[in-house]
């Protein structure tokens, strides 16, 4: 594969009778895999612990998905020995070889590509859609980074100095941890997983509680595509507890992560304070939280804003990172667009992810109270559209309607703290400038969009509004693997640009080498 230009996979076509049967005969094959008990893989051993994670469909919460270890601390040194032992090996493997795994893996996955959608439906509740985009990225990042590998063993130095040969080479930093989170637990967890070990890293892979079913049949896959033991270490385990002491961990040269704020910067401080016996600056690689706005200005074509605003805000519930969580709306189309929007939302089902309903359950019951006591505060602060309420069902699935509040003031709490939940907060402006310091004005730039046909104005937000994926005209969610490499500014993270050309150079140290001729 390696020979032919990366491109992005093709969406599947659920509209299409052939795909319709398979996804539900993969989702039927898989019900009766659920419940199945997993082992840690460390240096290539399956091991158990006393303790166990259970992880549950968020559909229906009496269902368990996958019955998983739990690493302790203590756990720790041992996995770091196991990535550190194969760490010289695979370091010096051909990135030829390394990049081969990457891309027969994406083969595999690819004809597999129903079956990893019905996992992701049952253990986070994505719909077939949301699920196919996750699976998606996930063979994008193995193809674009297996391909990224080889360029990158490709490098030279940009001058050859007279009378010498001079060289670039990137070689791996070391032992990392990749700490992934549980709302793109295939995509993202697979994406850190594979940028790391094809730049000849091994790792430890600390999966997120809420998603650990997925990312043991990508460990699985992996070893059925060549993987050596000890390249890629699983050890399922509490972020307190296990993560930190991965973390913290004197050899652990690195740490890739994706998931909240708060937990982002406890990783940056503890990756900061040196260890006894720490030989390097231990290097981060952080994604966290948003609060994502998209600007409507007054010449927006309002049916593609309202379609583009519904799909990043309710979207897999908003338990998106790129969410639309603010809307931002000019003052002279404000009343015409809640009066559309409302109307909009009224008419979103949500139900069984399983039964590709367009919003699903939030994923757990922390989720749950976190989302219902935002909209609580949201109710004071602003006048409710639509929501505010939770959906019974007998399964007793974690359902919130999709909720829209309006006439909500910028600095409101629930248009500065991020929710990652199915609550979107409509705020109206009064000019193009005030949207923009409006937009502009929280601790994270993550995404945004605007939507507006003019030119002017969108060349002032391509200056002016300071997010990392920046859209016009379209949703602020669904970056592209190769077209929207994916980070962002401030408290959103270190914008490491995960699917894009310096992605790889995060995992990897220059050596300049030159001898004279
Ligand atoms: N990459 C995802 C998106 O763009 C978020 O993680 O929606």
């Amino acid at each position: 594969t390696a020979e032919t230009p990366f491109v992005n996979e093709p969406f599947i076509d659920f509209n299409d009778a052939e795909n319709k049967r398979a996804m539900k005969q993969a989702l039927a094959d898989v019900e009766t895999q659920l419940g199945r008990e997993y082992d840690l893989v460390i240096g290539g051993r399956r091991l158990k612990t006393d303790g166990k994670i259970v992880s549950i469909n968020p559909a229906r919460p009496t269902q368990i998905v996958g019955i998983h270890q739990r690493a302790e601390a203590e756990l720790a040194g041992k996995a770091v020995a196991a990535a550190l032992a194969a760490f010289p090996a695979w370091s010096r493997t051909p990135a030829t070889e390394r990049a081969a795994l990457l891309f027969l893996a994406a083969d595999l996955i690819r004809e597999r590509k129903f079956e990893f959608c019905a996992w992701l439906t049952f253990e986070v509740g994505k719909n077939w859609g949301e699920a196919d985009a996750d699976v998606g990225e996930t063979i994008d990042f193995l193809e674009f980074y297996g391909r990224e590998a080889l360029k990158l063993d490709a490098a030279t130095t940009p001058i050859q100095f007279p009378g010498e040969h001079n060289q670039l080479r990137y070689i791996p930093l070391g032992v990392g941890a990749v700490i992934p989170p549980w709302n793109f637990p295939f995509a993202i967890m697979a994406g850190m997983t594979a940028a790391a070990i094809v730049c000849g890293n091994t790792v430890i892979l600390k999966p997120s509680v809420d998603a650990p079913t997925i990312a043991a049949h990508f460990v699985s896959l992996l070893e059925e595509a060549g993987l050596p033991d000890g390249v890629v270490n699983l050890c399922q385990g509490e972020g307190p507890g296990f993560g930190s002491a991965v973390v913290a961990h004197p050899q652990t040269r690195f740490i890739a992560f994706t998931g909240s704020k708060a937990v982002g910067l406890e990783i940056h401080e503890s990756a900061a304070r040196t260890q006894p016996g720490q030989k390097f600056i231990k290097r981060t690689i952080l994604e966290m939280g948003g609060k994502d706005a998209i600007i409507v200005a007054g010449d927006a074509d309002l049916d593609a804003a309202i379609e583009g605003v519904v799909a990043s805000a309710f979207g897999f519930n908003g338990q998106k990172c790129s969410a639309c969580s603010r809307a931002i709306v000019d003052a002279s189309i404000y009343d015409t667009f809640c009066d559309r929007l409302q109307a909009r939302v009224d008419q979103i089902k949500t139900g069984d992810p399983a039964e590709n309903v367009y919003t699903g359950p939030v994923i757990s019951p922390k989720a749950y109270k976190k989302v219902l006591d935002s909209i609580e505060i949201g109710k004071d602060e602003g006048r409710l559209l639509n929501g505010g309420i939770t959906i019974e069902t007998p399964d007793g699935g974690y359902y919130i309607s999709p909720t829209v509040i309006a006439d909500v003031s910028p600095t409101a709490r629930i248009a500065q703290e991020e929710i990652f939940g199915p609550v979107l907060a409509v705020i109206k402006s009064q000019s193009f400038d005030e949207a923009l310091a409006i937009a502009n004005n929280t601790e994270y730039g993550l995404t945004g969009s605007v939507y507006s046909s003019s030119r002017e104005k969108l060349d002032r937000a391509r200056e002016e509004f300071h997010v990392g994926n920046l859209y016009f005209n379209r949703k602020c969610t669904g970056a592209m693997v190769g077209a929207h490499p994916f980070g962002g500014f401030n408290m959103s993270g270190t914008d490491s640009k995960a699917g894009g050309p310096d992605y790889l150079l995060l995992f990897t140290q220059a050596k300049s080498i030159g001898e004279k001729i």
